[in-house]
């Protein structure tokens, strides 16, 4: 596997699809200590301070279809939440399809981007962005309400290079998994840590809102949801839990 490190960089995702477009192997990870145009999703930023967080991206050729491409994102949400609870105990939930929160507030967010050819993913870059000692305090105004860190919930610092370490780990195990098994473990294991599940939530698609009961995901990874009359297939979007 290579690890391609940056101290500072606009975004991990930018160079890691520039990376893949010039042929690198699957398994290729960028990471940086900083990022000077971090990209969220939806057009929003990603705050990404210097030493404070893991700002890393992962290259994998699946070989899978395009729709197929959530499947990566739902795994890479299931082994950050084992990883940060194996190095620090903290239980976390996955708002789907793939923010990471505690509390209600959100820890990690994953960006995942593809370039599909033939009707294949040719390669499929998941960016990931953990909030490990970055302090409430610093945040930008727009943040400091709906986001936290590890730091923030343990009252200490947490080691960066120990959480990627056993992030990596975990997913390489669930790529294999995936691998040998399909997408079924995996989907199961994402539904035990869902916050979503059971909700009634509220829709923000591509082009219209709505709302109703999340009741299921599918095989896809697309969420399923219940709006009365008809069930609605969610690929996309924002999701949020009516209180
Ligand atoms: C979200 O909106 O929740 C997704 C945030 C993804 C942030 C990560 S940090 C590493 C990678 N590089 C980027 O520019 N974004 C992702």
């Amino acid at each position: 596997q290579k690890i391609i490190y940056y101290k500072e960089i606009g975004s991990t995702n930018n160079e890691a699809k520039l990376q893949a477009a010039k042929g690198a192997r699957e398994g290729t990870i960028v990471v940086s200590e900083q990022q000077g145009t971090g990209r969220g999703r939806l057009s929003r930023g990603w705050y990404s301070p210097a030493q404070k967080g893991i700002w890393f991206s992962l290259i994998l050729r699946p070989g899978f279809l395009p729709q197929e491409a959530p499947k990566c994102t739902l795994m890479a949400a299931v082994a950050i939440a084992k990883a940060i609870f194996t190095i620090t105990g903290i239980e976390v939930g996955i708002k789907w399809p793939n923010d990471i929160l505690y509390n209600g507030k959100k820890l990690v967010g994953v960006l995942t981007e593809m370039n599909a050819e033939m009707d294949r993913i040719n390669y499929i870059v998941i960016g990931m962005g953990i909030n490990v000692n970055v302090s409430n305090k610093e945040m930008p105004e727009e943040i400091k309400d709906i986001a936290t860190s590890l730091s923030e919930i343990k009252g200490e610092t947490v080691s960066r290079i120990d959480l990627l370490t056993q992030v990596l780990a975990e997913l390489e195990n669930l790529y294999l998994l995936i691998k040998e098994q399909g997408f079924a473990p995996i989907l199961k294991l994402w539904k035990q840590y869902s916050v979503t599940l059971g909700q009634d939530i509220k829709v923000i698609g591509v082009n219209e809102t709505f709302y109703g009961k999340a009741v299921d995901i599918d095989d896809f990874g697309a969420l399923l949801v219940d709006t009365g009359e008809k069930i609605e297939r969610v690929l996309a979007g924002d999701v949020s839990i009516r209180k």
